[in-house]
């Protein structure tokens, strides 16, 4: 475990425990869940897991809404069950990250409990952002990320600031008690063995003071047109997303994970649309890595692919950090399902146009080759291994994702990639809880996605998946390191290299293509034509 910067070529498996495995049977997974099934994360050959919130929460937004960070919900286990997991997560040699929520406690959190026990003007209130209305009106125009004004008022009138839900109050990054309390949270977990956190929304903690209408500034920048290109304009300042400032947050945070041996890390989910911007969380002395939402965002093109990687892979390394690659997760409807369209939006899911789970699948296994042959790390998202699709039909009096409610019941939210994992048997629960229901109903037909039913099949997403990551750490030329794009005659095909001696070609055409030379195959997506061409929405790695 002692070897240094694991993290730059680390495959990291997202584990959305309430969906991975339930250990209780109460229907919800949980750490005994977890703690059963990490061979299988160990056996696909991953470096490290990311969990999603495991800290006692009154689950509003599916535990986003903490209400005490140095603790577990009971419904998860316990702290003794979570010091077991970290341990027998490192006899497997994977790596744990834990997820921090900085930007908004729970409103059951005793600080808030407190600012709204307390009058206006107290220090107990100045935790979080209260400020006067104007008039009966909020303080501004701020929208709630899930629908809505982003403030709510209180008995006495004045209106806190909550960028996600009510029960999400946003803290005041500015008052010395909310740093402290984070570094004090931080080293908990540290002193426990985890070996890093992802940061949720990490762009968003500052605020501008004066709180200013965000008035006409769209999020993220739109792209405008200039002599025939699409280009993003230049940074205009946005009153609470990405704001500067925030960067020296992280350069504490990053001093504090130095002074563990090993060190700890940090993957910042920030959402800003400009591989730029991303890569300022990036220097050296601030955030590990990223995740990369402009390559999730991408629609599966050829063109879109090629910049989003060429502009990735220029920022990345102007900073020194390595790119991340990232397909799905429990924020986005799952990519199989995104990929099964003709018709793709980058960074919507169009669920009106025509789907072809077929393709969807198809694509979803070039996908995992192109992800897997990129320069630096990956992050992969609990199920896309056994090749779930986004389930789109779940009855509307089982949502519960509070964008469905915010929402005024016309946006139906991220339920659709929480379901629960199929692991075994023919029909629900497939073996993901020993009793029988599970948080949201699992679809009837996925018995043949099970681990249980694809284990062995050499033609089954899972397999596929396994021998890939088991020839990515086998391979010198993959994870970080060296790439260039090679030219190649057909607009529809993508072919890059490796050093040494790796060759990654993806053809996102409706026709087969030729290869360049090669020695041999090492993978393919799917089987080469006689003729030797790479069919149709193909991928392939080749040894020169
Ligand atoms: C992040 C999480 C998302 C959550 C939100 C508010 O985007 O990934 O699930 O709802 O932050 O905490």
């Amino acid at each position: 475990m002692a070897q240094p910067e694991w993290w730059r070529s680390a495959v990291i498996y997202q584990v959305y425990i309430r969906s991975f495995a339930d250990g209780d049977g109460d229907g919800l997974g949980d750490i005994a869940g977890l703690r059963a099934h990490l061979d299988h994360i160990a056996a696909l050959g991953a470096d490290a897991i990311w969990i999603n919130p495991w800290y006692p929460s009154p689950m509003i937004d599916a535990g986003y809404d903490v209400s005490d960070y140095r603790a577990v919900e009971p419904r998860f286990g316990t702290l003794t069950d979570a010091e077991l997991l970290v341990r027998e997560a490192h006899d497997r040699d994977l790596r744990v990250l834990l997820d921090i929520v900085p930007n908004h406690t729970s409103s059951e959190h005793p600080w808030f409990r407190q600012a709204l026990a307390s009058p206006p003007g107290s220090p107990a209130r100045d935790r979080f952002l209260f400020r006067p209305g104007k008039g009966d009106q909020p303080p501004n125009d701020w929208r709630s990320v899930f629908g809505g004004p982003a403030w709510t008022q209180v008995a006495d009138g004045q209106w806190y600031l909550h960028l996600f839900d009510p029960a999400q109050p946003d803290l005041n990054w500015d008052h010395p008690e909310v740093r402290a309390d984070f570094t004090d949270t931080l080293r908990f977990w540290f002193d426990r063995g985890v070996d890093g956190f992802r940061i949720d929304v990490a762009h968003s903690l500052v605020k501008e003071r004066g709180f200013p209408d965000v008035g006409e500034l769209t999020w993220p920048p739109t792209r405008i047109e200039v002599e025939g290109h699409l280009v993003r304009p230049p940074w205009t300042g946005h009153p609470h997303w990405d704001r500067d400032e925030v960067h020296e947050i992280y350069r504490e945070w990053r001093a504090l994970a130095d002074e563990y041996t090993p060190p700890r890390v940090f993957v910042a989910e920030a959402w800003v649309d400009d591989p730029a911007r991303l890569s300022r969380y990036l220097r050296n002395d601030e955030l590990h890595t990223a995740f990369n939402f402009g390559y999730l965002t991408t629609p599966w093109l050829a063109a879109d692919m090629r910049k989003t990687i060429e502009e990735t892979v220029a920022e990345h390394v102007a900073v020194g950090a390595p790119p991340t690659w990232v397909l799905s997760n429990h924020d986005v409807a799952r990519h199989v399902s995104r990929y099964a369209r003709l018709t793709q939006v980058a960074g919507r899911h169009v669920t009106d146009a025509p789907a072809s789970l077929e393709l969807g699948i198809r694509r979803a296994r070039a996908a995992i080759l192109l992800t897997l042959a990129l320069p630096g790390g990956a992050y992969l998202y609990q199920g896309e291994e056994l090749g779930l699709p986004e389930v789109e039909d779940l009855p509307d009096d089982v949502l519960q994702d509070p964008t469905w409610e915010r929402s005024g019941h016309t946006a139906r939210g991220r339920d659709g990639c929480r379901v629960p994992l199929p692991w075994s048997g023919t029909t629900p629960p497939y073996g993901f809880t020993t009793g029988t229901t599970t948080w949201l109903p699992q679809p009837h037909d996925w018995g043949p996605l099970s681990v249980e039913a694809q284990t062995g099949d050499p033609t089954s997403m899972l397999e596929l998946y396994r021998t890939a990551l088991h020839l990515r750490r086998t391979t010198e030329a993959l994870g970080d390191g060296t790439f260039r794009f090679r030219d190649t005659p057909d607009t529809d095909v993508l072919a890059f290299d490796r050093d040494p001696a790796f060759t990654c070609v993806v053809n996102f055409g409706t026709t087969p293509a030729p290869l360049p030379e090669h020695g041999h195959v090492a993978l393919s997506s799917v089987p080469l034509t006689p003729d030797g061409l790479l069919p149709d929405n193909a991928a392939v790695w080749l040894v020169r």
